[in-house]
Order: structure tokens, then sequence, then C-alpha cells
């Protein structure tokens, strides 16, 4: 194996062993960031003196040319190495000579790979905040298209009262964008330079921190060497986010899933989105959010396992800490896809407008607004709530809707209360008017909708 130490062994290392500690498998993806990193710490080696500045540049043009070589595939990210660190080094070795040992002068893997990740990262958040306003859009442009598409809305999924479509689909709108500002706090700690921490002691070299965390665009430099090799928190927290992202996408899934069944009927995802079956013929499954759904639990595993991964470790850096990375990696993969494939997919739905009104006019969605009709009337709301919830008795036995109980019956059934029932009423139990009334700020009403979509508007048009 191509190691980096071996000087006080004086046995190879176990065929097995070597297997089973080498983490190139898939820290290989990091080696740009490996590079660049690398190349900042050389060109600082250089400023404050340590390495001269004819040696800075061979190790640089080598340090770029692999980069390159390994973009093309002349270096593949395989064979009996560590890491991708040992990896790159001895490239770099072989290429430039005795010289290129002289990079990691003033270095550790443990700041290193600190490093790597912490670059990496930052990247994968910036494409994922990419994702997620295209995904936010897709929300705000539905919410505008389907804000007069009447529909149940339900708590214990029960028929309760009358929102939109429109209405429903932005509430995930604004859970993702909690999500969105999320990330933005993320970074404050995970854009923070690590390298220079060394091993867990910092360094007897004269190097200058600031300059590097210019050079690669970090905001701040960790504080203490043993915390800076030791952090993995900023790691926990991103994956706490997908977790967050993932909940929002998996109850949405659970939705979606819902309503295109023939049960519900309120949507038909598109032929391109689905599956069928392979023996029954009449099936449309909804595989993507099914899927989804499905992907939530390992990505809230990923996070359980860092978190596992971490309890128990003394500081600083322990080799347990390898770990980190399939999970923190598979997070990524199966989110950035996720996003991806989302709004593409409810794009493509169609909305069942007549079966969701007829679904808004039954189950008693508009009991509410008689209780109100009542309570403006004078009836304290608590007495209205009874009146109400008799009124609904009796439709059950008559087999009938409240806006279908003619004012004769009202009054038969409320004769106490004057001509307290009058014409007004059939106006208020029609769920469009339900919908319309329901103007409160952050409530359904259409014209209310529009107003909080133009502000979001505003916002999202700030990133193009
Ligand atoms: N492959 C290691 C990791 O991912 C790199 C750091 C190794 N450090 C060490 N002292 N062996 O954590």
């Amino acid at each position: 194996m191509m190691k980096l130490w071996g000087g006080r062994f004086s046995k190879q290392t176990h065929k097995l062993m070597e297997e089973f500690n080498s983490s190139l498998s898939f820290d290989k993806r990091l080696y740009s960031y490996d590079i660049k990193g690398s190349i900042a710490h050389v060109k600082m080696l250089s400023r404050t003196g340590v390495l001269s500045k004819s040696e800075a540049e061979t190790i640089i043009k080598g340090l770029q040319e692999i980069k390159e070589e390994i973009d093309e595939g002349i270096i593949s990210l395989e064979g009996r190495y560590e890491d991708i660190h040992s990896l790159v080094e001895k490239n770099l070795i072989d290429k430039v000579g005795a010289v290129g040992g002289k990079l990691h002068t003033a270095r550790s893997r443990n700041d290193q790979v600190a490093l790597d990740t912490r670059l990496y990262l930052r990247d994968e958040i910036f494409n994922i905040q990419e994702l997620l306003i295209i995904f936010l859009k897709t929300l705000l442009e539905l919410g505008e298209k389907y804000k007069k598409v009447v529909m149940p809305g339900y708590t214990h999924l029960q028929r309760a009262q009358p929102v939109s479509m429109g209405h429903h689909l932005l509430a995930y709108y604004f859970k993702l964008k909690r999500d969105y500002d999320r990330l933005n706090d993320n970074m404050k700690r995970v854009n923070v330079l690590p390298l220079g921490c060394g091993a867990l002691a910092g360094t007897t070299f004269p190097i200058d921190r600031e300059w590097v965390a210019r050079e690669l665009g970090f905001e701040k430099i960790a504080l203490n060497s043993i915390d800076g090799v030791s952090d993995r928190d900023y790691i926990i927290e991103f994956m706490g986010i997908a977790a967050s992202i993932m909940v929002h996408l998996s109850r949405f899934s659970a939705e979606l899933i819902l309503w295109s069944s023939s049960e519900f009927s309120f949507i038909e995802l598109d032929d391109s989105f689905t599956t069928g079956s392979s023996i029954m013929p009449q099936k449309k499954n909804p595989d993507v959010a099914e899927l989804v759904r499905g992907k939530s639990g390992r990505i809230f595993g990923n996070l359980v396992q860092l978190l596992s991964l971490l309890k128990g470790l003394p500081l600083a850096y322990n080799k347990d800490m390898q770990e980190d990375k399939e999970a923190l990696f598979d997070t990524i993969d199966n989110l950035k896809i996720i996003l991806e494939i989302f709004p593409p997919m409810l794009k493509t739905m169609k909305v069942n407008k007549d079966r969701l009104y007829r679904a808004a006019n039954r189950g008693f969605v508009n009991a509410t607004d008689l209780a109100d009709y009542l309570a403006r009337k004078g009836v304290p709301f608590r007495e209205a709530h009874g009146m109400v919830g008799k009124a609904v008795l009796y439709a059950l036995e008559k087999d009938k809707e409240l806006n279908q109980i003619t004012i004769e019956e009202w009054n038969q059934l409320f004769p106490d209360y004057g001509d307290i029932f009058d014409k007004g009423l059939s106006e208020i139990l029609d769920v469009n008017t339900s919908l319309n009334n329901r103007k409160s700020s952050g409530g359904p009403a259409p014209e209310e909708v529009e107003r909080v979509i133009s502000i979001e508007r505003e916002w999202i048009e700030s990133f193009t």
C-alpha cells in the first residue's frame, strides 16, 4: 500500500487491514477540494517563508496537473491507497520528486479532511439551496394557479373547513422556505476554516490561517485547534436540516398518495411520474411519492448514525470519524435527486376541480360558517356551536347537507330564535363564499393568498 507513514513499522500491514482501513472508495469524491485546499496551503507556506517560492511553484503546478489528470481519468481514483489524501500526495511525489513531500508541512490529515469536507459541504449547500428555490418557485406558481380551486381542508383527516388547493400547496412553500433559511444559518457554522489546527495542537511553523481563510472564502477560522479537528456538528446540523426537508416532503408525498387514490381522486399524477403493475393492468402507482416517503427513513437514519458515531468519542480525532462521510454523501445524493424530481411531478399533476368542489360541499365543511353567521347575529359562539351541532345531527338524519335545509326547517329546529334565519343563509353556506370570506391574514381567501404570493414573489425574484 502507498502510505504516508511506515517509518516506525517493521511489518507490512495485513491485506484485510488495508482494505478495512481504506476510505478511498468514498472519499475520492473530495479530490478537487483536497487539491484546492493543498494549493492554498502551499501558497501560504511560501508567503510565510516555510517553503521557497520555487518549491511552492513546483508543488502547485504538480497539484494542478494531478487535478486535470483525475478530471480526465488519466489518474484513476482507485488502488491501494489509504485515502484520497494519500493518493494525491503519492501522485505528487511521483510527479515532482522529493519536494512533493514538503506539501504536508505544518498540516495533518486531521485538519485536511475537515477542510475537504467543509469545502464540499459548502458547495453542496449552495446546490441544494438552488434546487429549493426552483421548488419554491414551482409552489408559488401552483398556489396562483389553484388559488380559487376550493377543496375541503382537514384536521384529524376529517373534513373541517374550506380551503383552496393553492392555499394547501403553499403550506409546503412556507415549510420549505424555512428549511432554506435554516441552510443559510448552517452555512455560518460550515464556512469556518479548520486548516492550521494540525493533528490537534496547531503547529510550530509560522502559518497564516487568516490568509488561507480569505483565499478559500471562509468567513472565520476555528479558534481552538482541538475543536477544529474534532468538530462535526456542522454536519449534524446539516443532516438535521435534511431531515426537516424530508419530513416535509414525506408528508407532502403521503398526501399526494392519498389524493391520487380512487377513494379521494383529488389529483391524477402524470404518466411520466408513475408506474404500472406487472399483474394488475388498471394500476397507476405513485412511486415517486412513495419513494420520497420511504427515503426519508434513510435520511433520518444517516442523522442518527452521525449522532451515535460521535456521542462517546473522546477529543480530538478518532478514526471512527471516517464513518461520517458515507452518511453525509448518501444524504446529499438522495436529497438532490428528490428536490429535482418533485417539482416536475407537481407541475404535471392534474387537479380534479369538480371532485374537490363536490368534496368541499359534503361533510359539513361549512358548519363553522353557520356558527359564525349565528354569532354575527348576536348568538354567543358557544351557543351557536351547539345549535349547529344539532343541525348537523338533523341533516345526517335527513341525509341532507346544511345548505339543503330550508328556512322553514331552520325555524322548526330553532323556534325560539325569531327570524334569525334569513335568505342570506344560503349564500353563507356556499363553500366558495366561505372560502372568499376567510380573508384574515394568512387565510385561504383567494385575494389574501394573492397578496401573500406577491410578497413571496418579490423575495424569490431577488435570486434571479
Ligand atoms: N480518511 C480519514 C478520515 O476520513 C482521514 C483522516 C485520517 N487521519 C488519521 N489520523 N488517520 O477521517
